[in-house]
C-alpha cells in the first residue's frame, strides 16, 4: 500500500486498505517502526489494522526489530498486545538493531498460534542453525541493563534531530520528522535521487570526503515511485553526522546548479 512523504508515510484509511484484500490475501505485513520511513504506528493505528485482519481472517505480521528506537516520549505497541488476536499475531524480531550487531544472524518470529509455531519449527529444522558465536553473543546481550537502552534512545534521538534539522533547512525538501528507527526519507527538489547519489560518490567531495545515502525508489513496490526520494541513516556519531550533513547540503546545492534545476 503506497504511503507518502507529505504526511510522514502515515497509514491509509481502513477502507483503502480493505480495497486491496482479495481471496488470495493471507496476511498484512507492517514494519513498526518502519525501515525506511522511521514511521511509528500508534496503538490506535495498530489496533485498526488488527481489526481489519480479524474481519478478513488474515495474519498480521509485524516486523518490530526497531521497537526500542522510539523518540519524543512515544511508546511502542506490539502486535502481541492486541487482545483476542493471539492466533493471528506474528511478531518478527532480530538482535542486530538493538545491540548494534549488524551482521549477526540471529532473529526469530514470535506467535501464540501453536500450529504456526510448529510449522515454523519444521522449517527451522530443515535449515542449518544460526552461527554458534552469534548465538553466544546474543545471549550475553540479553543481560544488558535497561540503562543501555535509555542511553541509546537519547543518543539516537539527538542524531535524528541533527539530521532532520539539517535536511529541513534545505529549500524544497519534503520531510516529516520520523518518530522511530534510525532512518529519514526525504523528497528532494531533483528528478533522480540515484543519479544524485552516484554523482556525490564519483564527482563531489569536501576535503576528500563525501556521503552515501540509499535511493528510496528501491523500497517502493510500485515502479517509478520514490524516484526523487532518499533514505538517510543516522547511525554515525554526531560529529561525523554533522560533517556529513554539511557535505550533503553543499553537494545538493551544487548538483541543482549543475543540472539547471
Ligand atoms: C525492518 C527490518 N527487519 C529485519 C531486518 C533484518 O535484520 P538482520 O538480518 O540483521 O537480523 C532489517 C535489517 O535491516 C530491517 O530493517
Amino acid at each position: 500500500m503506497t504511503t507518502y512523504a507529505e504526511d510522514g508515510f502515515a497509514l491509509p484509511p481502513s477502507t483503502e486498505i480493505e480495497k486491496l484484500i482479495n481471496p488470495k490475501t493471507k496476511a498484512i505485513m507492517l514494519c513498526n517502526p518502519g525501515n525506511p520511513t522511521g514511521t511509528v504506528y500508534s496503538k490506535e493505528e495498530l489496533f485498526r489494522v488488527a481489526e481489519i485482519c480479524k474481519q478478513h481472517g488474515l495474519y498480521l505480521i509485524s516486523d518490530e526489530v526497531y521497537r526500542e528506537f522510539i523518540y519524543d516520549g512515544m511508546s511502542h505497541t506490539s502486535v502481541l498486545e492486541v487482545p483476542g488476536f493471539e492466533d493471528h499475531a506474528i511478531m518478527v524480531d532480530s538482535v542486530s538493531k538493538r545491540y548494534s550487531a549488524c551482521g549477526a544472524r540471529i532473529g526469530c518470529i514470535v506467535s501464540r498460534n501453536k500450529a504456526l509455531m510448529e510449522a515454523t519449527l519444521k522449517f527451522a529444522q530443515a535449515r542449518l542453525c544460526p552461527p554458534t558465536v552469534d548465538q553466544l553473543a546474543a545471549n550475553a546481550c540479553v543481560y544488558l541493563p535497561d540503562s543501555y537502552f535509555a542511553e541509546m534512545v537519547t543518543e539516537y534521538q539527538s542524531r535524528r534531530d541533527l539530521v532532520f534539522d539539517a535536511i529541513s533547512r534545505i529549500d524544497g525538501v519534503v520531510c516529516k520528522k520520523p518518530e522511530g528507527a534510525f532512518y529519514i526519507v526525504a523528497k528532494l527538489p531533483i528528478a533522480d535521487a540515484e543519479d544524485f547519489v552516484i554523482w556525490l560518490l564519483n564527482d563531489f567531495n569536501i576535503d576528500n570526503e563525501t556521503v552515501m545515502a540509499a535511493p528510496a525508489e528501491g523500497f517502493y513496490a510500485t515502479p517509478g515511485l520514490g524516484k526523487n526520494e532518499l533514505r538517510l541513516a543516522y547511525i554515525l556519531n554526531k560529529e561525523d553526522l554533522s560533517k556529513a550533513m554539511n557535505i550533503f547540503s553543499r553537494g545538493l546545492a551544487e548538483y541543482i546548479k549543475l543540472k539547471g534545476i
